[in-house]
């Protein structure tokens, strides 16, 4: 099936930007459909990509070889209840929720066991610049696993685990991981600011240097760790700002910092999967 019709339940942020990454990829209009109770939310996709919205998210689903699931979490257990009745032509049904896992989604989709794909992009795929893990579980075939990546290399990256926890680690990594470099540019711009630069200068130096070090660390054959050896002259300035960073437990605090995540994840995994 190369051209597979897809159907977004909830028409937010995420919806938005799989469907435009879809569209600038040559999907045709035709074969997106989305359903959201916003009639605003169905106007504004619909003006903006050219694809029919429902109301009624079974109608939507009809025929579809793709449901994604792109609703918050809190509403996912009343929505795939409500879906289990239009399931009977087995599509494959993705889910970019986060703490949602394939279990509490086959037990609320309903009897027959359903192919089921598990996601966790991150925050810039809005500007297609996400990375993806993805998880799917046995029911899902070669063909359908391929649309999934399809669909979430649309927005950035799209990488495969092979175990579900897995999907704690990884928003851990890079669900939360935008807010860390937010952090740490906060931090910086702030720094230089104490050390006597205008703001917005500070600002910029530091926007255009985290920018800047991930293009290199992308585009580089050599890992982070030689990159840093390579600009770490011995007793120069980025020597001294760096031991000041190991002095202060920086690798230690990082991993910390991820274990809280991950094991925030698992927990609200439990808590939304009741
Ligand atoms: N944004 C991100 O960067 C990001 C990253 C990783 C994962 N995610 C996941 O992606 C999912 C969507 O996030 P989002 O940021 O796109 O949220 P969003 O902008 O709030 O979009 C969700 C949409 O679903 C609609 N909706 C609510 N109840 C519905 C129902 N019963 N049937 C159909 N649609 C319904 C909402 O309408 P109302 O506004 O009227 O309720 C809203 O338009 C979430 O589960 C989130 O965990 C998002």
């Amino acid at each position: 099936m190369s051209n597979p019709r897809i159907a977004f339940i909830g028409a937010g942020n995420m919806a938005a930007s799989l469907i435009g990454g879809l569209r600038a990829q040559g999907v045709a209009a035709d074969a997106i459909r989305a359903s959201d109770p916003g009639i605003e939310q169905r106007a504004k996709i619909s003006a903006e990509h050219g694809i029919r919205t429902f109301a009624d998210n079974g109608e939507a689903i009809a025929g579809a070889d793709v449901v994604v699931l792109a609703v918050k979490p809190q509403v996912m257990q009343a929505v795939c209840q409500d879906l289990r009745q239009h399931l009977d032509h087995a599509p494959l049904v993705v889910s970019i929720a986060a703490g949602i896992t394939c279990d509490s989604l086959q037990r609320w989709l309903g009897p027959q066991p359903q192919a089921i794909v598990r996601c966790m992009p991150n925050t810039p795929a809005l500007l297609r610049q996400g990375v993806s893990g993805l998880f799917a579980n046995a029911q899902v075939s070669a063909e359908q696993k391929l649309q999934a990546e399809t669909l979430l290399s649309a927005v950035g990256m799209a990488l495969w685990l092979d175990e579900e926890h897995l999907i704690d680690a990884v928003t851990a990594v890079s669900g939360s991981g935008p807010a860390y470099f937010f952090l740490l540019i906060e931090a910086m711009t702030a720094a230089g600011e104490r050390l006597g630069l205008p703001r917005e200068t500070a600002a910029q130096l530091t926007l255009q240097t985290a920018l800047g070090a991930a293009r290199m660390a992308c585009e580089s054959d050599v890992d982070a760790a030689e990159l840093r050896r390579r600009v770490t002259s011995p007793n120069g300035t980025t020597e001294a700002a760096i031991k000041a960073f190991q002095a202060g437990g920086f690798e230690q605090l990082v991993q910390q910092a991820l274990n809280a995540a991950a094991y925030r994840s698992a927990e609200l995994a439990e808590q939304l999967g009741k």
